[in-house]
């Protein structure tokens, strides 16, 4: 008997910034990420014919597939994370997936830091549980969007996608997290450097500076998990200069590990010479963005948009993954 699904569904999850030890959370040391206010979004209708269908708006690709199969092996390999999250679907179901139009989009761009894979997979997996009744709770979902990251990005250390399921300001070591009550909302400015990254690159770098130099690598990623440490205070009592102060060394410590660049540094010094608290690249760097935070983070955008840089001025998400009425 082919069970009634729901004719449409739609799941947003947000993108996220790290705010506070990238890298060194790989190693199992601890970060503070941020669930933000741009979002990335998963519709699934269900459709009269057999196919399944796959809009990627961003990408301006329209795929049709006959079957689960076709789709499986014909997808480009340039979406392998989306297949794999379509096979994992497809492993929860008693008949095989059909009779679907899958959209996504995304208002993160794509290779910037900023959680895009993370988000559009946590989307996707939410979308398919509400729109097959899967019954999955944020920790499944986070935990098969994990296994999409994996896709792409080796061995992720697992906060783009914790923090892309819950949102809000997060404590994150080895898999595990709490949410951060900090006293008031935080505004960071985000601004791109122009150069879409490959994380598994940054990574790598940093696993045969490791394999160098073990003794002094293990020292400044230690000091950027104690970084975080005090970061965790400091939003907990609301001191932005103070928490400025800590990003300003962790970029310092990041840019030692050979994963800042000329851009990121220009954008640092605009922010830090126009009123920034403190500034420094956000996820796997080479690229990618930076983040700001400051009093007057509206001004700080003008001047460097005007320097040709483009820039957004985020907020917490507080709500993480959801599922929508709306298109
Ligand atoms: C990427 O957003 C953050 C990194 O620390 C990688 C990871 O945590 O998986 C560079």
């Amino acid at each position: 008997m082919v069970k009634n699904f729901n004719q449409f569904v739609s799941a947003t999850a947000p993108g996220k910034v790290i705010l506070f030890g990238e890298h060194s959370v790989v190693y199992g040391y601890p970060a503070i990420s941020m669930g933000i206010s741009l979002l990335s979004k998963c519709n699934i209708w269900r459709i009269d014919s057999n196919k399944i269908v796959i809009e990627l708006t961003d990408f301006n690709k329209h795929f049709e597939f006959k079957d689960l199969n076709q789709c499986l092996s014909e997808l480009p390999n340039e979406f392998k994370q989306i297949k794999k999250g379509i096979e994992l679907i497809n492993n929860k179901m008693t008949e095989d997936i059909k009779n679907i139009k899958i959209e996504l989009r995304s208002s993160i761009l794509i290779g910037s830091g900023l959680g895009s894979s993370a988000s559009t997979a946590v989307a996707l997996i939410a979308a398919f549980s509400k729109f097959y009744e899967l019954g999955m709770d944020n920790e499944k979902i986070s935990q098969l969007a994990y296994e999409m990251e994996k896709i792409i990005h080796g061995t992720p250390s697992g906060i783009d996608n914790t923090t892309c399921t819950y949102g809000n300001l997060l404590y994150f070591q080895n898999k595990k997290y709490h949410i951060i009550d900090n006293l008031k909302d935080l505004e960071v400015l985000i601004t791109y450097t122009g150069i879409s990254h490959k994380t598994s690159i940054a990574i790598d770098q940093i696993r045969n500076l490791r394999k160098q130099f073990p003794d002094l690598t293990h020292k400044i990623l230690n000091n950027m998990g104690e970084i975080a440490e005090s970061a965790e205070q400091e939003l907990k009592s609301g001191n932005l200069e103070n928490l400025g102060y800590l990003m300003n060394i962790n970029q310092g410590l990041l840019a030692s590990l050979g994963i800042s660049n000329h851009i990121i540094a220009e954008i640092n010094d605009i922010a830090l010479e126009n009123g920034a608290f403190g500034s420094k690249l956000t996820g796997a760097g080479l690229g990618g963005c930076v983040i700001s935070i400051g009093n007057d983070l509206e001004n700080l955008s003008h001047i460097l948009n005007e320097k040709g840089f483009k820039t957004f001025l985020v907020n917490i998400n507080p709500h993480g993954v959801k599922i929508n009425e709306w298109k």
